[in-house]
């Protein structure tokens, strides 16, 4: 067992992360008056929210209209019935199978990334965490590898923008921040709206081609929700697996006990990636807006509510998990919550976790002797919602 806190110190992580240091606030479910947003803290409250889209709604806009264009008409912030007709037919193209067939090729290209290490050591981030997803993803929708980088760039400046949110900003702020964003969402949009179309003429074999062709009970999708849904599944899987794949190689070199085990039991790889997701689950947050007034924790949050559910303070929540702040390959059951709960459900699940097996295997039979650098430390994103290395230099041999 470490000590949370001083793990956290050291690795430099934002002192708003309260919930590494293993310290869920006192109350379930507590007002904020500076951010002006309640907050769910444990497992059972956060579940509880999650479970229930009548009383709790994912249209978030509905509070934050500067940032209706971001999410409308988006999955992630449609609720009831809305949700299910999309959820249904995008799980059409994006199904279990057509991402269990991408396994050889995540393994080829993960191999491709590290051969181009020179020398002995490298940034896992910027070597293999980052453009591994980007490119399969990118690869999966049928975006031409040479537009790569220009989207690249549409997306890292988009997420660094938006990433500066906040409740707290002057409506100037907000406005300025809004027109940096909205500019490479225009270029995005118009870029993947180009695509669908010549898609719908002439078909490929492609995500894009097949969410234009996904048809249930006669519906099919519209141009606008086709360019949303690959617009969403760009950023979603830009930097999500990219925080999987480099918090679980830090975590592994932090416990070198579990990293043996693993070493010597590969079937242990699934366990070590969910026992990354609960211990530093890259979303600490998701957020949902009260349709109705509502009693949850003992507390009355009224309607028109925006309330911050805390996935990675439930992740620990010792009510629900036995040792919360040991890193345990064998956890069993692991029922982490950093993929969400209930209809919105994290639809990209399947991918990271193939994604951070294939790579994590590949990773350990190249260089069984990977450590981190001892010269150089790690550095995680400076977002405190967002939990994840954007820097993990490795010494290889
Ligand atoms: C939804 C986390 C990777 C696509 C979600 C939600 C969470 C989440 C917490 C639910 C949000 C809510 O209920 O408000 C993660 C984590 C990932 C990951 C921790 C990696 C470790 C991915 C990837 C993709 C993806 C790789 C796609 C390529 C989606 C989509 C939804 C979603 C489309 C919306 C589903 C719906 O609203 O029905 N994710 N995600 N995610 N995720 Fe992921």
């Amino acid at each position: 067992t470490k000590d949370p806190t001083t793990l956290a110190q050291r690795w430099g992580l934002n002192p708003e992360q309260f919930w590494l240091r293993g310290e869920l606030p006192e109350r379930s479910v507590a007002y904020d008056p500076k951010s002006g947003m309640w907050n769910v803290y444990t497992y059972r409250d956060v579940v509880r929210v999650l479970s229930d889209p009548a009383t709790y709604s994912s249209d978030t806009s509905r509070l934050l209209p500067e940032r209706k264009e971001f999410t409308e008409g988006s999955i992630i912030s449609l609720d009831p019935p809305l949700h299910q007709k999309l959820r249904k037919l995008v799980s059409h193209a994006f199904t279990p199978k057509v991402i269990a067939d991408l396994e050889p090729r995540i393994a080829e290209l993960t191999h491709e990334l590290l051969d181009q290490a020179e020398g002995d050591r490298i940034d896992l981030v910027s070597g293999l965490a980052y453009p591994l997803p980007v490119i399969v993803i990118a690869e999966l929708l049928g975006v031409p590898a040479e537009d790569r980088n220009l989207f690249k760039d549409w997306v890292d400046k988009m997420l660094e923008r938006s990433g500066q949110f906040s409740l707290n900003d002057s409506p100037e702020e907000r406005d300025k921040m809004m027109e940096a964003a909205m500019e490479q969402l225009d270029q995005l949009i118009a870029y993947l709206g180009e695509h669908a179309a010549e898609r719908r003429r002439q078909p490929r074999e492609d995500l894009l081609t097949k969410l234009v062709e996904a048809e249930v009970d006669g519906v099919r999708l519209t141009d606008r929700e086709v360019v949303n849904f690959a617009n969403v599944l760009l950023i979603a899987g830009h930097i999500t697996t990219t925080m999987l794949l480099g918090n679980t190689v830090l975590c592994l070199d932090e416990y070198p006990d579990q990293k043996a085990k693993v070493l010597a039991d590969r079937e242990l790889v699934p366990g070590a990636i969910e026992e990354s997701l609960r211990f530093l689950s890259p979303f600490a947050t998701t957020a949902r807006v009260t349709n109705t007034d509502v009693e949850l924790g003992n507390t009355v949050i009224e309607a028109d509510q925006m309330v911050l559910v805390w996935l990675a303070a439930a992740n620990r929540d010792p009510e629900h998990f036995t040792d919360p702040g040991v890193f345990d390959v064998t956890r069993e059951p692991n029922t982490q919550i950093a993929f969400g709960r209930g209809i919105h459900f994290c639809l990209g699940a399947p991918l990271a976790r193939l994604e951070g097996r294939v790579a994590l295997n590949i990773l350990l039979d190249r260089f069984p002797g990977l450590r981190t650098d001892p010269a150089e430390a790690p550095e995680f994103l400076p977002q405190p919602t967002m939990t994840g290395v954007r820097r993990l230099p490795l010494v290889l041999r």
